[in-house]
């Protein structure tokens, strides 16, 4: 007996999906899910027994749309989590920074993690695995140009993050190389974002990128602050 923990990535845009929990109440939380692979979550609640209890979004996503209102079908008694400046219009918990829940015998823990989006949030789970959404990337971080980001509060949160304990592991929102993991220590060294220790660098660094817009968000944001429903 001990925790669950699954991380599914969609082909399509590079997000990660994980399903945590503890293996002996059975009790899962699903963060970000995305709505095309829905029936690849349920086959696993289901093939397992698992049970459903909360539904995380680390932010309101501009790349894909959730799978909430499709997995509350199912599970209607799951509760839904989200940062407390999301602009969810749907039944959702807004938590704090610092906010905890239980998970069978484990504890998930909320940090506001703004700059990428302005309801951004990480999420520690059993003290030692950080799912940091599109805040702190593998090698990089988030864009900041949509969605009321912020490159000052983007440095801020990066900031936050790395005072964690050096052995927390990185489960990123997106991965575009193939990677799935890092820790805090290694994210110090090899993080290109974190090596620019000076604000105008990261600044310049940051405005300097051009990015195209994701090709869903005018799609996907209506979409998630309904919870994904069609
Ligand atoms: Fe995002």
């Amino acid at each position: 007996m001990g925790i669950i923990f699954r991380q599914l990535k969609d082909p399509t845009t590079s997000t990660y999906t994980y399903i945590l929990g503890d293996s002996l109440t059975k009790e899962v939380a699903i963060i970000d899910s995305v709505r095309e692979n829905v029936n690849e979550y349920k086959e696993l609640l289901f093939k397992n027994d698992w049970n459903l209890k909360y539904l995380i979004e680390t932010h309101t996503h501009a790349d894909h749309i959730t799978a909430i209102m499709q997995l509350k079908k199912h599970f209607p008694f799951s509760e839904v989590i989200v940062g407390k400046l999301s602009d969810a219009t749907y039944e959702v918990t807004r938590v704090n920074d610092k906010d905890s829940r239980k998970i069978g015998g484990y504890t998930i823990q909320f940090f506001e993690t703004p700059g990428h989006t302005k309801d951004s949030v990480s999420i520690l789970f059993d003290n030692n695995r950080l799912m940091t959404g599109d805040c702190l990337f593998i090698g990089s971080c988030g864009r900041t140009d949509f969605q009321q980001g912020s490159i000052k509060e983007m440095y801020s949160s990066l900031q936050k993050i790395i005072s964690l304990h050096e052995d927390t592991l990185i489960y990123p929102g997106h991965d575009y190389n193939n990677r799935f993991v890092s820790n805090i220590k290694e994210e110090k060294l090899l993080n290109k974002m974190i090596k620019l220790t000076n604000y105008d660098d990261f600044e310049k660094e940051l405005n300097s990128w051009n990015l195209p817009p994701p090709k869903k968000i005018s799609e996907s944001v209506p979409a998630n602050i309904l919870g994904g429903l069609e």
